[in-house]
């Protein structure tokens, strides 16, 4: 099926480790993604616009929790990883992957403006017998209708399938997770054309253990925002069966226990403080909003999202209830939040709901203080706020602890005993009973 003398060469490149692949954007995709294909055999060139990622990767110090400084410096040491900023690194790469961020506007629509920056600069070096791959998550469509017409555009004389090729592969890292890595994570792959998918198969399949293809890059990109939508309406679910059942008197979290003792269609999902990160709270509204596009409503994506938005102000309801019973006002009343990343045993803080319940907290007066022990400080729109020293005296001086963070360093038991008043978004401290 090899259609043309640059897919034979960029083929017989990938088999003797000779291609020199480009990454785009050294954030938590790219990084681990430069690091495995560099331990693959290749030469990597990394790209970011952000020159303190560069000047430490030059340096060989990782930045990402997931990439262990012993392991990447024996890589950049030995020239097989570089970073830059200088995009004409890519005038001698025979890949690039695309790994930059896919944000929401102010107004809730996409802002792909990263993948069009990328984009522009990858079409200045775009040479016969490249091989492009978009990695950011993003809308149906996308690969299609914004990267190759503005490749084409550059080099009007380079045709997709036979002089350059062009995928798109999503990339399912779960940041802090041992068991399921970039390397034995199974990859999606779709192709402009076929040949394009090949191309794209034999690259990521000469670093990764499996390769899932698919008929195009639209499926690719449907695949991965199926994905997370079905997590954030399955998170939806979980936090509107906790309203449900503090309605009907019930402890939620028994009775999701107590289903999940079902052997087969059944799967866990538990309430919590409202969805974080990067990727579940955002990408779904990128299929939303393609969507509308097309006249349609995405109904599940809008009400779990409205349900899991509304998760911190529930919690902060339960601060103001909690001091209540014991006749204290929420003005003026110490609140110490334990964990504001958006999720265990990791440092990242972005769309976190921790935010959110201490904006709301402060806003109605309280007086809130935090632990993390992945977050020595942080400055958040309005909000500086530099981690408790003293764990231990927090937790016996503070009126109420907000569980937001499990964090797996947290003796939870030793907590429920030190706290006057707790109120756990993640029901760690008295976990459930079943028959209790
Ligand atoms: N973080 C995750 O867990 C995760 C998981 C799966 C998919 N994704 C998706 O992968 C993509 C990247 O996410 P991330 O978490 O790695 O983001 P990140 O913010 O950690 O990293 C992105 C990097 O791209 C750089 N960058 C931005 N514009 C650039 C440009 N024009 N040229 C060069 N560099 C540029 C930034 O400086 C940053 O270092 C997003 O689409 C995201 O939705 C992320």
């Amino acid at each position: 099926m090899i259609s043309s003398e640059h897919q034979r060469t960029f083929l017989e490149r990938v088999q003797t480790r000779t291609a020199r692949l480009g990454i785009i954007g050294l954030g938590y995709v790219g990084l681990p993604l430069a690091v495995v294909f560099a331990e693959a055999g290749f030469h990597v060139v990394g790209i970011d616009l952000d020159t303190r990622k560069v000047a430490a990767l030059t340096h060989g110090e990782s930045y990402i929790e997931d990439i262990p400084t012993a392991r990447l410096a024996p890589l950049t040491h030995a020239g097989r990883l570089v970073a830059t900023s200088d995009f004409a690194a890519l005038r001698e790469c025979d890949a690039v992957s695309i790994c930059v961020p896919t944000p929401l506007r102010k107004t809730g629509d996409p802002d792909i403006s990263f993948i069009i920056a990328a984009t522009e600069q990858i079409a200045h070096y775009l040479h016969p017998g490249m091989l492009v791959v978009l990695e950011s998550t993003t809308y149906p469509g996308t690969t299609t209708e914004v990267i190759l017409p503005r490749l084409s555009a550059h080099e009007a004389a380079l045709r997709v399938g036979e002089d350059f090729f062009l995928c798109f592969s999503p990339e399912r890292v779960d940041p802090g997770r041992t068991d399921w890595t970039t390397v034995n994570t199974p990859k999606v792959m779709g192709g402009v054309t076929p040949q394009c998918l090949q191309a794209g198969l034999a690259l990521y399949g000469a670093a990764l253990q499996t390769v899932v293809p698919v008929s195009s890059t639209e499926a690719a990109e449907m695949t991965k925002l199926l994905e997370n939508t079905f997590r954030a309406v399955n998170i939806g679910m979980a936090n509107e069966m906790l309203l449900m059942c503090e309605r009907l008197g019930l402890d939620a979290w028994e009775v999701i226990e107590a289903a999940a003792t079902k052997p087969f269609g059944f799967m866990k999902f538990t309430p919590g403080p409202g969805l974080g990160g990067h990727c579940i709270p955002i990408d779904p509204l990128y299929l939303s909003w393609k969507l509308r596009t097309l006249n349609y409503r995405a109904q599940f994506i809008e009400l779990a999202s409205e349900i899991n938005t509304a998760m911190p102000r529930y919690w902060a309801r339960k601060v103001q209830d909690a001091l209540n019973e014991v006749s204290k006002a929420i003005k003026g009343s110490h609140v110490l939040v334990l964990g504001v990343a958006y999720k265990k045993d990791i440092s990242d803080m972005r769309e976190s709901p921790a935010l959110d319940i201490i904006h709301l907290l402060q806003q109605q007066g309280a007086l809130v203080s935090y632990h993390d022990p992945y977050v020595p400080s942080f400055h958040y729109e309005r909000i500086v706020m530099e981690c408790v020293a003293d764990l231990d005296a927090a937790l016996t001086s503070a009126d109420c602890v907000v569980v937001a963070t499990d964090h797996s360093a947290y003796d939870w038991a030793a907590i429920g005993r030190q706290a006057r008043l707790v109120v756990d978004t993640r029901r760690v401290v008295r976990k459930p009973a079943l028959g209790g």
